[in-house]
């Protein structure tokens, strides 16, 4: 039981690494597109400021970070099933207020999918679930 479980979760997770490496997202553009989030988000270290950190936040249930105090929203978003991938990150990111209403993150959102698909990108180097999953798909495609 728990070993099937395993092996669906790391096939799912080798298949959304596969599928994002498609997406074409820049990593290096998408540090730059962080400077906009970085006034409130740290991602290379589990420290938090504004935001919580964005270490491994790919894979990891909305709201759930140790530590660090959500709003109400964004915790019953969790418990509700939202899960960071670079699909739902990709959403909210595109419109924060309406993705998950009520959350506290004042951000207006990008306008531009390229931003969106460069800054998920840089985000998958900053964790590891998106790493293993990058990595056979870099393989691959290179
Ligand atoms: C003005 C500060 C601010 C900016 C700028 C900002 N965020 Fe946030 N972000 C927050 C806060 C505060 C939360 C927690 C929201 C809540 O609890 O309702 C959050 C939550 C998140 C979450 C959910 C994390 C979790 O653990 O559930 C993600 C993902 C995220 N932000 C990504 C980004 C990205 C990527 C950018 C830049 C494109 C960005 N944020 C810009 C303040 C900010």
């Amino acid at each position: 039981m728990r070993l099937s479980l395993t092996t669906v979760l790391t096939t799912l997770i080798v298949a959304a690494g596969v599928n994002t490496a498609q997406a074409e997202g820049d990593a290096a553009a998408g540090e730059k597109v962080f400077k906009k989030c970085a006034a409130c988000h740290v991602v290379d270290s589990d420290q938090k400021k504004v935001g919580p950190s964005l270490q491994n936040v790919i894979g990891r249930t909305a709201g759930t970070t140790e530590g660090f105090k959500y709003s109400k929203s964004m915790v019953e978003a969790g418990e509700g099933g939202l899960v960071w991938s670079a699909e739902t990150i990709g959403e909210y990111l595109k419109d924060p207020k309406g993705y998950v209403k009520g959350n506290k993150m004042s951000f207006a959102g990008l306008k531009k999918d390229d931003d969106v698909a460069n800054v998920i990108a840089y985000l998958q180097q900053f964790s590891e679930a998106a790493a293993e999953g990058a990595e056979t798909g870099g393989e691959a495609s290179q």
